[in-house]
């Protein structure tokens, strides 16, 4: 049977994407203050691990894609002339659609490779001689691929700018600045001498999932404004971390504690960011999928949720109209911060810094 269209099924309201709005961005504005020679920094680099990030270099993009927030229209095509190839190898509804948004609205163009074996892989192509092609099509790379030595392999042979946006079980170096990035317009006045610091609940696997392994590595140089970091798993400690991944964390700073038990733990977080898959190979590997958040959940007010995408059973679609709702705000600021990310490694910060 078709259904029928009815005047409900064909209406919606176009001024409530974001329910947030610009007054958060535009806070985070007025507190980073610009250094932006650390931009210049991430000129000719690659992006692969969120390990090459420092706390400066974050506060600095941060600042950057809160300008391109708040002021989406000014920016005049810094992208203007330049190409990205956009290989994704795995199943992405934001990662790609996200920073091909960003470069087209940035004034870029785009060549996407949906499939790896509609290129030369399928006959046996090494990683490095595809590199090598690349560096004549286009002026960047954004990559993912469930194969976690790809992108340092061909990282070897390209003389323009990779993205990791995703290697198998290991990073997710951007998901992780747009994770970042939201808990901070959420919060500007962490950054300030008088801030209270949060606590923030982690559930997954850090040593199974890239998005959990890039988040907690970036948040370990936020160790100062988080008073602890509980990681919420139904694993100990020993097969839920990698091999020195708990030590490295420890020794930068962070305050973390081993929790099995969700509900326990809610209604002392400020932050609490889920996860439950990791894709493994070609496969979904689901992870602690007793752990669920719904609208009854005890959460703490003003507590906020954030999640990777996509969900499952985990995230209750309850919540998506509750105050605790930042995941669909994380997911839309991943632009801007894409997009920030996007001028300085291609060497066009100069076309966006004047602009105010
Ligand atoms: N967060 C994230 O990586 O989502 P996609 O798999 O849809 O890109």
């Amino acid at each position: 049977m078709v259904n029928m269209a009815t005047e409900d099924s064909v209406t919606f309201d176009p001024d409530l994407p974001d329910v947030y709005g610009d007054a958060q961005p535009k806070q985070l504005l007025r507190t980073i203050i610009e250094e932006h020679e650390q931009l210049q920094t991430l000129a000719n680099r690659h992006v692969i691990s969120s390990g090459q990030f420092s706390r400066d270099v974050m506060l600095q993009l941060f600042r950057l894609a809160a300008k391109f927030e708040c002021n989406p229209e000014r920016f005049n095509s810094p992208l203007a002339g330049k190409l990205l190839i956009s290989a994704f190898y795995e199943p992405s509804t934001r990662t790609r659609l996200s920073f091909e948004s960003a470069w087209h609205r940035l004034g870029g163009d785009i060549m996407s490779i949906a499939d790896r074996s509609t290129t030369g892989i399928a006959k046996g192509e090494s990683y490095a001689d595809v590199a090598e092609m690349f560096n004549n099509y286009g002026d960047c790379v954004v990559l993912r691929d469930s194969d976690p030595e790809a992108v340092y392999q061909m990282a070897r042979s390209l003389r323009i700018p990779i993205i990791n946006a995703g290697n198998g079980i290991m990073e997710h170096p951007t998901q992780a600045l747009a994770d970042v990035y939201t808990i901070l317009k959420w919060r500007p006045e962490l950054l300030t001498d008088d801030a209270k610091p949060i606590r923030i609940g982690v559930v997954g696997v850090p040593k199974r999932m890239r998005t959990v392994r890039s988040l907690l590595t970036l948040l370990s140089q936020f160790s100062d404004i988080i008073e602890e970091l509980v990681v919420i798993s139904d694993r100990p400690a020993k097969t839920a971390f990698a091999d020195g991944q708990l030590e490295a964390l420890e020794e930068a700073g962070l305050n973390v504690r081993l929790s099995n038990e969700l509900d326990g733990e809610l209604p002392e977080l400020d932050v609490v960011y889920i996860n439950a898959i990791a894709w493994v190979k070609n496969a979904r590997e689901v992870m602690g999928n007793a752990f669920r958040l719904d609208d009854q959940s005890p959460l703490k007010e003003g507590a906020i949720i954030l999640h990777p995408l996509a969900r499952g059973p985990e995230l209750d679609v309850s919540l998506d109209t509750t105050p605790h709702n930042w995941y669909f705000a994380q997911a839309r600021g991943a632009v801007f911060v894409r997009k920030a990310l996007l001028t300085c490694m291609t060497q066009r910060t100069e076309r966006v810094m004047d602009v105010v």
